[in-house]
Formats: C-alpha cells, sequence, structure tokens
C-alpha cells in the first residue's frame, strides 16, 4: 500500500502546483476509455490546447488511433493523425503510463447486466487500475453515466486505500458526459458540462479543468448532485419517449398521425418539448441509465414506476411495429413467414454508426422467428457486429440500395432515418414501405405505397 508521505504544508503544495498546471494549461489530461465519449473529450482538451492521453484496454484501438485512423464515424481521422504527429494526442494501452497525468477522466462503459442491474466493474477496475499508480497532486473525475453514490462509493474507497487523502492528496470529481454522437449542433466544447466536487478544492480543480474546454462549467454542490442529474436527463427522455410511443399506438387506431400531432403541439411557444415515437428505444443511454436508479430505488426500499412504466412501454415498440407489418402484408394476403423484408438502418439512431442497444436488432430477431427472409441497409453499419443480447444472429452484411434490391422487397422497413437516404427514390423502387419514423414525410409520389408504424 502507498503511504501518503505528504506534509500539511506539501498538501497545499500538491493542490497549488495542480491548480498552476490547469492554469496554464500545462497539465498533462489522461482520457481512460476511448469511445464515443472519450476521443470527442480528447478533441475538447487539445482544441483548447492541452496535451492528451489517451487509456484503453483494447490494443485494437489503440493501434488504429496510432494509425491515424478514426474507429467512429463523426470524428475525422485526419485531425486524429495530426494531433497524434504532433504529439498533442499519445494513445496507449499501457496504464503504469497514467502516472505521468496530471488529470484523468474516466469514460468506461456502465452497462447493465444480465438481470439488468448495473454493471459498474468497468469503473470499479478502472478505479483498481488508477490506484495502482496514483501520486499527490492527482485529480480523477469519473464521467461515465451512473447512479447517485457511486464516485463516493466505488471509486473513494479504492484511492484511498493507496494511503493517499482526497481532497489533500489527490482530488476527486464527477461530471457526467452529455455527449450525443452524430448531432451536429453540439459537441463535447459546445455543450455546458456538470461538475460536483467531493470536497470545494476538488471541486474548483475540476471546474477550472473543463472551464478551458468546453463552453460553459455549472458547478453542483456535491458529486452526487451531478450524479443525479445526468440520471434526471436520461430519465426525462426516456419518459417522454414511451409517452409519444403510447400515444402513437392509440393515435393510429383513431386514424390520427401522432408526427402531425406533435408538429402541431410544438408550436406552442412554452411548456411543451417534442419528442418522436420510433421503433423502440436504442443506444447505449436511455435505455439503460435509468435502471440504475430504478436498481438504486429497490436498495432503497422505494420504486421507480414512472421509469420501469416507461421501459415497458418502449420495449414493446418492436413487437407492435412487427403487429404493423402484420397487418400490412395481411392486407396483401402474404404472411410474414417467407415474406421478404428489408430493413434500412441498423444504427440506433440517425446519422451515427453505433448499433448498440438499437431496437433494429429486436426488429431483425423477430422477423427472423416469424420465418422472414430479412436483409438490411445501413451505409453507417457494412456489417453487424457481434451483439452481447443477440449471440445467435447470422453474419449479414448491409446490401446495396439499388432499385432491383428494392423492388425485390415484400416489404422495406425504414427502421432509422439516416439523412443520406433519398426516400422519394426508396418508395418509387419499392413495392411497400413501412415508416417507423416519418422519413418519408416529403415524399410526394406513391404515398398509397406506405404505411407508418
Ligand atoms: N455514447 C454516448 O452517446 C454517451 C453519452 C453520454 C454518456 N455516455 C456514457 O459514457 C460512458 C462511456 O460510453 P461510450 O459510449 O464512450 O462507450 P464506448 O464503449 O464507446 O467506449 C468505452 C471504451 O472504454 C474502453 N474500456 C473498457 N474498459 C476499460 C478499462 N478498464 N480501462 C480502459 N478502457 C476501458 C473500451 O474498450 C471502449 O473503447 C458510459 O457510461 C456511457 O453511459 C455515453
Amino acid at each position: 500500500m502507498v503511504r501518503s508521505f505528504v506534509s500539511d504544508d506539501s498538501v497545499s503544495a500538491s493542490h497549488t502546483r495542480l491548480a498552476a498546471l490547469i492554469d496554464t494549461k500545462r497539465a498533462v489530461i489522461g482520457v481512460i476509455g476511448l469511445g464515443y465519449v472519450g476521443l470527442p473529450l480528447i478533441r475538447a482538451f487539445t482544441g483548447a490546447g492541452f496535451r492528451c492521453m489517451g487509456f484503453d484496454v483494447d490494443q485494437s484501438k489503440v493501434d488504429k488511433l496510432n494509425a491515424g485512423q478514426s474507429y467512429i464515424k463523426h470524428i475525422d481521422s485526419e485531425a486524429l493523425a495530426l494531433l497524434i504527429r504532433e504529439k498533442k494526442f499519445e494513445p496507449t494501452a499501457d496504464m503504469t503510463r497514467l502516472s505521468e497525468t496530471d488529470c484523468i477522466i474516466i469514460c468506461v462503459p456502465t452497462p447493465l447486466n444480465e438481470s439488468r442491474d448495473p454493471d459498474l466493474s468497468y469503473i470499479d477496475g478502472t478505479a483498481q487500475t488508477i490506484a495502482k499508480t496514483l501520486r499527490p497532486g492527482q485529480l480523477v473525475v469519473l464521467e461515465s453515466t451512473t447512479h447517485p453514490t457511486t464516485t463516493r462509493s466505488n471509486v473513494l474507497p479504492v484511492l484511498e486505500a493507496t494511503g493517499l487523502r482526497c481532497g489533500t492528496d489527490y482530488f476527486l470529481a464527477f461530471s457526467p458526459e452529455r455527449e450525443d454522437p452524430g448531432n451536429p449542433h453540439f459537441q463535447a466544447a459546445t455543450i455546458p458540462k456538470v461538475v460536483g466536487g467531493f470536497d470545494e478544492k476538488s471541486g474548483d480543480l475540476a471546474c477550472a479543468m473543463y472551464a478551458h474546454a468546453v463552453v460553459k462549467v455549472i458547478r453542483a454542490s456535491s458529486m452526487e448532485v451531478a450524479e443525479a442529474c445526468k440520471i434526471l436527463e436520461n430519465t426525462y427522455r426516456a419518459v417522454n419517449i414511451a409517452l409519444v410511443n403510447e400515444l402513437k399506438i392509440l393515435y393510429d387506431k383513431l386514424g390520427i398521425d401522432v408526427w402531425e400531432v406533435i408538429d402541431a403541439a410544438k408550436t406552442k411557444p412554452f411548456g411543451f418539448q417534442a419528442f418522436y415515437p420510433g421503433p423502440g428505444l436504442g443506444g447505449h443511454c436511455i435505455p439503460i441509465d435509468p435502471f440504475y436508479l430504478t436498481w438504486l430505488a429497490r436498495k432503497h426500499g422505494e420504486q421507480t414506476r414512472f421509469i420501469e412504466l416507461a421501459g415497458e412501454v418502449n420495449a414493446h415498440m418492436p413487437q407492435y411495429v412487427i403487429n404493423r407489418l402484420a397487418e400490412f402484408l395481411n392486407e396483401q394476403r402474404k404472411p410474414i413467414n417467407g415474406s421478404k423484408i428489408a430493413i434500412l438502418g441498423m444504427a440506433y439512431k440517425k446519422d451515427v454508426d453505433d448499433p448498440r442497444e438499437s431496437p433494429s436488432f429486436e426488429l431483425l430477431t423477430l422477423l427472423l422467428a416469424r420465418g422472414a427472409e430479412v436483409t438490411y441497409n445501413d451505409p453507417h453499419v457494412p456489417a453487424l457486429p457481434k451483439m452481447r443480447h443477440y449471440p445467435d444472429l447470422p453474419v449479414m452484411t448491409s446490401h446495396e440500395l439499388t432499385p432491383a434490391y428494392l423492388a425485390a422487397q415484400d416489404c422495406v422497413m425504414i427502421a432509422t432515418d439516416h439523412s443520406v437516404y433519398d426516400y422519394s427514390f426508396i418508395v418509387d423502387q419499392s413495392r411497400f414501405v413501412l415508416d417507423t419514423r416519418n422519413a418519408t414525410k416529403l415524399v410526394k409520389r406513391g404515398r398509397e405505397k406506405i404505411r407508418k408504424a
């Protein structure tokens, strides 16, 4: 165990030294987890003039980065290669080099396990790794989305076990990541950041660090407030998406177009925010994070009924889409069994290459189980990756969207409304189109071939 060897005077020296390094941008920023969150964060800090080191356990990702190749669609390879050539960004899988960094930001995954409870093993493992080389004068910030108390319960004790003291020797904070991949209007540097420190000094240092790289820093009074803030944001989305998904089913029965209703409602200049229905919930955050809170509530003898109800409604949506497809095919005297169905879009939302938790995989599974001949197109997902929850899916690659391919389908199902799709072309060439995203709303010709679901 490393013992704290600093006296009270040198304690304040640790803080003063780190504050000066941050102030003059000479602090080296280490980002752990080089994924959808970590890489944009590195872009923000290097853009602000800091030198960054990136740490990942996946050697193949580190190798790609060192070769100047981005594996995330909206992160530009050339810009990355330049940062690496200029030694402003150094990716590595060698975790012992964390000792070379002054500020450590944790961006590792926080999934659910098989029983849908929080899987904090990535955070726990990372805390252990940091503890091995923790030294006085380092700031550690957790950014991974998690339930309130995680930083205090899971990270702090591991770092304290080194013998170093938080708030005097090293510093600790939580700052939730709000990255929205594929959003052309916001990126890490332009999204305000909420920061909660373990104590005053930790909060000061973390706020000072982020203030260089992001447009605005909002100081929370504690790490727990910052943790709870992120879960509130994601729960708010999950619940409101469930609401419009439920209304979609009802309004459809009444012959009312829910998308038109939402467009009308959003003309109200206050008190209403538009959310849109879809074939289900996707992505690494919205379908998962609220259940961290549900787990915590259970531990405290409380319930999170909104979250559970939203989960139920959203999880039912792929089945609703399949039911709509069955009705649609029935009109043409066809069963799903043996029908040729093309799914357009396997990514969980438009214009991204991220298939995690995408409802398209549930659609694909339901269709295969019913004997459909399913193929797919997604310009951003050229081949289906191995998915943890769908281990038995066949190996599949994206089909080219040719007139012959579209014409050969009994139904073309729009699951993700990528901007690159030419929807008029798709409707023109297809026999029938099932649109789960209102992607064809501007298509004029062939509307009789379209059904919404
Ligand atoms: N993707 C988003 O849009 C988004 C938005 C906001 C918040 N978040 C949250 O941010 C966190 C990271 O999400 P992401 O989308 O970047 O995940 P990701 O899977 O894209 O990236 C995580 C990276 O961490 C690496 N990793 C795993 N264990 C590691 C370890 N022990 N040490 C070092 N590296 C390790 C993985 O190899 C991977 O490259 C999650 O908590 C997520 O909920 C994600």
